[in-house]
């Protein structure tokens, strides 16, 4: 069963997987930051991606309120300085996102890769690698299944405390793509047999 897949935020990311999944046959409703259309669609859905900036948390989750209690909760975010670098303290940013959503299901997904990427999962032939990393086998394996539905390989990458390790290397996405001029279509891919 495909759950229904609200998404807060509909800017590159948000509108990205927003227009992935409908085509992988997923009911999806994505919403801006009007607080009225956020609560609904995080009442409504059945799994929650949240692609706002970092720095809007705590608004979406004033506005998600009690929708967001028990079901997974897509952390996709990256924050970080004006030289690139990441930006969270000790504890990585979908840690503190948990923190703050007690009740949710928080699974740290898609942020290593630009968001022109997520539609399909690959660039070009090449398939690229969806890492998700959370503390829920369910939640998880749900939001493994949306990576592995939009086309990327979808690999566990353990715990939310290896966000940390994720947050890194969404920095080092960043950093390659456009402080060392590499562009945007550029994706990590983990060989595997
Ligand atoms: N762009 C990428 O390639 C990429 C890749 C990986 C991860 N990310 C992460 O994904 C998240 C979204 O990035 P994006 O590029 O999709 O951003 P974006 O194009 O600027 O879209 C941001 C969305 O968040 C909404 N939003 C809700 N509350 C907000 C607030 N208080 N302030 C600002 N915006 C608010 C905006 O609503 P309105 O439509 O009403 O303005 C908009 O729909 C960020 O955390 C980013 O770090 C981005």
């Amino acid at each position: 069963m495909k759950p229904k897949v609200g998404i807060i935020g509909k800017g590159n990311v948000g509108s990205a997987i927003k227009r992935g999944l409908e085509k992988a046959g997923y009911q999806v409703r994505a919403v801006g930051r009007d607080p009225k259309e956020v609560g609904e669609t995080a009442k409504w859905a059945e799994l929650v991606v949240l692609a706002v900036p970092f720095q809007a948390i705590d608004e979406a989750l004033k506005a998600m309120g009690d929708g967001i209690v028990g079901k997974p909760l897509v952390d996709v975010t990256n924050l970080y300085t004006p030289e690139m670098m990441a930006a969270v303290g000790s504890r990585s940013g979908a840690e503190e996102l948990q923190r703050k959503a007690a009740g949710a299901k928080v699974v740290k997904a898609f942020n290593t890769h630009f968001a022109k990427n997520m539609e399909t999962g690959r660039i070009g032939e090449q398939q690229l690698t969806f890492l998700a990393a959370g503390d829920d086998r369910e939640a998880k394996a749900k939001v493994l299944g949306l990576g592995r539905d939009l086309g990327f390989d979808a690999v566990d990458a353990g715990p939310l405390a290896n966000s940390k390790l994720l947050e890194s290397l969404g920095n080092l996405n960043i950093q390659l793509g456009y402080s060392l001029g590499l562009g945007t279509g550029i994706g990590f891919r983990l060989v595997r047999t």
